[in-house]
């Protein structure tokens, strides 16, 4: 029995060994009562004394070798077991991890209300662009560079903004400001399109102005143009009367107040009262809340457009969103629309 070759063999084999039941046929064959090494332990038996002492130590140092590959490759095989488990181990009862929801933002959801509701009265949508000309802004809706009512609404011009030509208008170079409302659509549509026709104009403005509850440097607005044959105030109101009555969900008294717009005439303050105040912390004074300007549109419009005189006559509104929403939802700071304040938005 050659004890050298028998471990170079057992050695050679574990080498390719990579799982239990290989290794504990490894292990029989090499360690097992019956393995060549147990019966070369029973063989000593018969040899004399000295013989035995030698050869036992030899055969006890391959035993003792044996044994230590066994059980480093049965840790080595069993640690690769458990890396692989814990991969695909998958807890069925572990809690799920919340993927938490986002949602609309108040003033795109008000928007949508009021744009729906006019959708149902028939009024086409359209959009204009928020850097402005001069012309657009101002000029063309009767408010000259002269003009206090340009007070009205304070600019933010854009510096060093190309003095772009306009054949429209009667100065001959517009500089370029953000749009301080919405209504410049009322002439750009009406420059391209015949009455009849209807339509609103959503979109963000922007204002030179200090910061508070109440005033923002950008806010919301929703133009509203009405032009045909026999347009009057009394078709704005029954049309009002029934946008609010949609954004608030009940009976809602709407009155007009006389007020000044350079781009119409008459021109009008629309006041809305609701019959259930929706903010708590006024539940009985019931006020009167001004949501919009509006009025006539006036004829030196339609003649800027170069509408046939005297057949055309229309109205024209600008409703502020944020006002809306404020009290719809009670809200008493518009600053907090635009503060990406999460406590706030969640509430919606
Ligand atoms: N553009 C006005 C503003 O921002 C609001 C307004 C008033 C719009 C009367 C109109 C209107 O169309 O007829 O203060």
């Amino acid at each position: 029995m050659n004890l050298e070759q028998l471990k170079r063999q057992a050695q050679k084999e574990a080498s390719l060994i990579n799982d239990v039941s290989e290794l504990e046929k490894w292990r029989v064959r090499y360690l097992g009562r019956k393995s060549s090494l147990s019966l070369f332990f029973d063989s000593l038996t018969k040899l004399p004394l000295s013989e035995k002492k030698r050869q036992g130590k030899e055969a006890n140092k391959l035993r003792q070798t044996l044994q230590e590959l066994y059980k480093n490759k049965k840790d080595e095989i069993e640690n690769k077991l458990s890396a692989t488990a814990a991969i695909n181990f998958l807890d069925i009862t572990q809690p799920g991890v919340k993927q938490s929801e986002g949602h609309l933002h108040p003033l795109t959801l008000v928007t949508r209300e009021i744009v729906t509701a006019f959708e149902k009265m028939g009024f086409a949508i359209v959009e204009g662009p928020e850097i402005e000309s001069e012309y657009y802004n101002f000029d063309a809706l009767n408010i000259p560079a002269d003009h206090p009512a340009r007070e009205m609404w304070d600019t933010l011009w854009l510096r060093n903004s190309h003095k772009i030509p306009n054949p429209k208008s009667q100065i001959s170079s517009s500089r370029l400001l953000l749009r301080t409302h919405t209504s410049p659509m009322q002439v750009r549509y009406m420059e391209t399109h015949q009455p009849p026709f209807r339509i609103i104009v959503p979109g963000r403005c922007f204002r030179y102005e200090a910061t508070d509850a109440s005033h923002e440097i950008q806010f919301h607005q929703i133009e509203g143009l009405m032009v045909g044959e026999n347009i009057s105030l009394a078709n704005f109101k029954a049309i009002i009367e029934e946008v609010v009555k949609d954004i608030f969900k009940q009976q809602v008294l709407v009155r007009f107040r006389p007020s000044y717009f350079p781009f119409v005439a008459p021109g009008v303050e629309v006041d809305i009262k609701l019959k259930q105040d929706t903010r708590h912390k006024k539940q009985d004074t019931n006020e009167w809340l001004e949501i919009m300007g509006a009025g006539m549109v006036h004829p030196d419009l339609f003649k800027r457009v170069g509408y046939e005189a005297n057949r055309w006559q229309g109205f024209a509104f600008g409703l502020g969103v944020e006002r809306i929403a404020m009290i719809k939802y009670q809200i008493n700071d518009i600053r907090l629309f635009f503060s990406s304040d999460i406590r706030f938005l969640e509430q919606f």
